[in-house]
């Protein structure tokens, strides 16, 4: 996971194989894997988050995280009404795939995330409300006014 963290993420902050193992002692994290890519996910009080989604960048365009994120939303309805996860503004890829999925950007925050070049970036809040049974697809929460 560390591996591939540092690799999918090649701007930021890498987690090292420590900071995984002790995410993944709680009992409340949940890891979605194929072999090239992986979505971890927190699930408490009715929320649900998605902490990492990540490709290998030689196998992207291929489904991974569409499939990851789909099965994140699905294996969770019966634990969770709202889903959300945090993207930054610049990050067309993922914005896309959320957008596609359902989500709706709910807030904002400024200069959330640091790069190793180049001015901090905002991080947008995305959220979708999963009534049970539904999924992901659900009605996606409105955009926030402009
Ligand atoms: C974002 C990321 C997870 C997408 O992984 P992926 O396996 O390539 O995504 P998928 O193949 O499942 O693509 C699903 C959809 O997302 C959108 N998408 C994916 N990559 C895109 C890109 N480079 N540009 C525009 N849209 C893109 C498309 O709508 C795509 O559907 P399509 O291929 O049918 O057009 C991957 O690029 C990645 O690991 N990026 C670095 C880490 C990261 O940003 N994680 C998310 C942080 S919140």
């Amino acid at each position: 996971m560390a591996a591939l963290h540092a690799a999918a993420f090649n701007d930021e902050r890498h987690w090292s194989a420590v900071e995984f193992a002790d995410l993944l002692k709680n009992n409340h994290v949940d890891a979605y894997t194929q072999a090239h890519g992986m979505a971890l996910t927190s699930t408490a009080g009715g929320d649900t988050e998605l902490l990492i989604l990540a490709v290998h960048p030689d196998q992207r365009r291929r489904g991974i995280a569409r499939a990851l994120t789909l099965q994140w939303l699905d294996s969770v309805g019966d634990r969770a009404d709202i889903a959300f996860l945090e993207v930054a503004a610049d990050n067309l890829a993922a914005l896309t795939l959320y957008t596609d999925l359902g989500f709706g950007i709910i807030g904002r925050r400024l200069a959330y995330y640091t790069r190793e070049s180049g001015p901090a970036v905002d991080a947008l809040i995305m959220q979708q409300a999963l009534p049970h049974g539904q999924g992901p697809d659900s009605a996606p929460f409105p955009p926030e006014s402009s």
